[in-house]
Parts: C-alpha cells; structure tokens; sequence
C-alpha cells in the first residue's frame, strides 16, 4: 500500500492567514497542519508517500518534511498546478502508484483513530471512512444501510439522504488511475473524488467503516480553532512525528 497526501488547493476560505502559504503548512497547536494527516499514514504502516502540493509552496514544503529518511518514511513530491478537483491525486499520482493499492489522504483532515487495520487488510475495491455529523450537506455524503452497505454516494447534496459525512480518508486499487482520467469535471469545474466511489458502487465493489473517534476537516477559521484545541487536549499522545 503506497499513501497520498493531497495538499494544494488555494484556501481561499482562510484569507488572509493563506495569501503567502498554505493552508496545510498552518499551526495545529504545536504542529503543522499536514503532520496529522501523514502520522495517519505514517502510523498504519505505509512508507512510501507521495505529497502533492501547490506550485508557490512546494519548495517550503521540502524544506519541512524533506526525504522522511529519519522517519523510515519515503516522500516524493508531485505539483498540482491548478485545483481541479480531488480526483486528480490519482492522475497526478500514475507513476508513483504503479499498480499498488492507494491510500488518500486530504492534507487538512484531522482524524484520531489508528486504521491500520482496514488499511493492511485492503484487498481490492474501494474503502471509504464515514462519520455522522449534523452538516452532512457540507461534505459527501453516504447513505449506507443496516448490514454497513453503501447504497449512495452523493457530494454536497442539498437534501443529505444520511448525517453520514465521507471524511477524507479513501483508499482505491490502482483501477482508480483509469477511471480518474475517464471521469469529466463536474459543474463546479472539479473532478469529484463522489464520481471515483460511485464508480466502485455500481461495480458493488466499494466498501466502508464508520469512523469511531474525532474528525476535523481543518478548512475553516471554526473547524482550524476546534482542531487546535483537539490536538493540544487529545492527539498529543498519538504523534509518532
Ligand atoms: O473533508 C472531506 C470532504 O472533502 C469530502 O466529504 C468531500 O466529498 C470532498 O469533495 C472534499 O470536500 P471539500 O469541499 O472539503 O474539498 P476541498 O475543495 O475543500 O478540498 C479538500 C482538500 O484538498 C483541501 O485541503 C485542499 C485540497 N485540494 C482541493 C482541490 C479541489 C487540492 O489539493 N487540490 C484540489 O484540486
């Protein structure tokens, strides 16, 4: 299993704090924000990462994480020129995975659990984590029935079908590579990460896990204070970086 952490986009949402950096280089109390999505790679076993950045920030970027050596870990460094849209991680991303499986990971979500497990027994498919939270039309959305199958896949839906949120966290086969270059950009101009897991959803090939702890997508000057006070009081002790 290789790892993903997609970290360009232009943050517009957090002017002026982003206008000269970007929004995963931000402080999460005593870290930057993109050290918690990478120990959530770093820590269920994966050690080859590719972090995709934005063009104006890319050589802070090596200066922070550099080669991972002294991690154990190896990163490699890709550009995304323009935001087009989350699916283009995996086209961006062709080489590096070279018929692996794939975790993907956004570079401002904030998760407490350890998935080690569901990423060491991935086999094939596609696997998404969901969480119920009380703005579902926020975020995707899955409706998933009573046995944990997934029956829709939606993004941003003015009338969620569930509260239950896809975080972003996802891990694909590498079949994903194809059908992210298949897929067209959405109305909004972005390839959707929703179009690849529908993709697996009507093969009945995608899977899901409910998120048991703490998830923070950091986007917001709301979300990026909840995440500071969450990972002073509670991620502290589940750091390996
Ligand atoms: O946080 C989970 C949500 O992330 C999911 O529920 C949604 O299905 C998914 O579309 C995504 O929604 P967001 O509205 O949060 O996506 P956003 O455009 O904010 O991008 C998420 C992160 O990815 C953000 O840190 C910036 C980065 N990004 C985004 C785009 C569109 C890139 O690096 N490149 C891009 O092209």
């Amino acid at each position: 299993m290789r790892g993903i952490v997609l970290s360009g986009g232009s943050a517009t949402r957090l002017r002026p704090c982003t206008k000269v950096t970007s929004k995963q280089l931000l402080p999460v109390y005593n870290r930057p924000m993109i050290y918690y999505p990478l120990n959530t790679l770093v820590k269920a076993g994966i050690r080859e990462i590719l972090i995709i950045v934005a063009p104006e920030q890319a050589g802070h970027y090596l200066n922070l994480l550099g080669s991972g050596r002294e991690l154990g870990v190896k990163f490699t460094y890709e550009i995304q020129d323009q935001p087009r849209g989350l699916a283009e991680a995996f086209i961006i991303g062709e080489n590096f995975i070279d018929r692996e499986n794939i975790c993907l990971i956004l570079g401002d979500n904030i998760f407490e659990d350890d998935f080690s497990a569901q990423i060491t027994e991935f086999k094939s498919g596609g696997h998404i984590f969901v969480k119920a939270v009380p703005d579902p039309e926020r975020f995707g959305v899955a409706a998933v029935d009573a046995a944990g199958k997934v029956l829709s896949i939606e993004e941003k839906p003015s009338a969620p079908k569930s509260n239950l949120a896809v975080t972003g966290l996802y891990i694909f086969d590498s079949r994903v590579v194809e059908v992210a270059k298949q897929i067209q950009p959405s109305p909004r101009g972005e390839l959707e990460i929703t179009d690849l897991q529908r993709w697996y959803l009507e093969k009945g090939e995608l899977h899901c896990s409910q998120v048991a702890g703490e998830w923070i997508d950091a986007g917001t000057f709301d979300s990026l204070l909840k995440a500071q006070i969450f990972a002073k009081e509670k991620m502290q002790d589940k750091m390996i970086l």
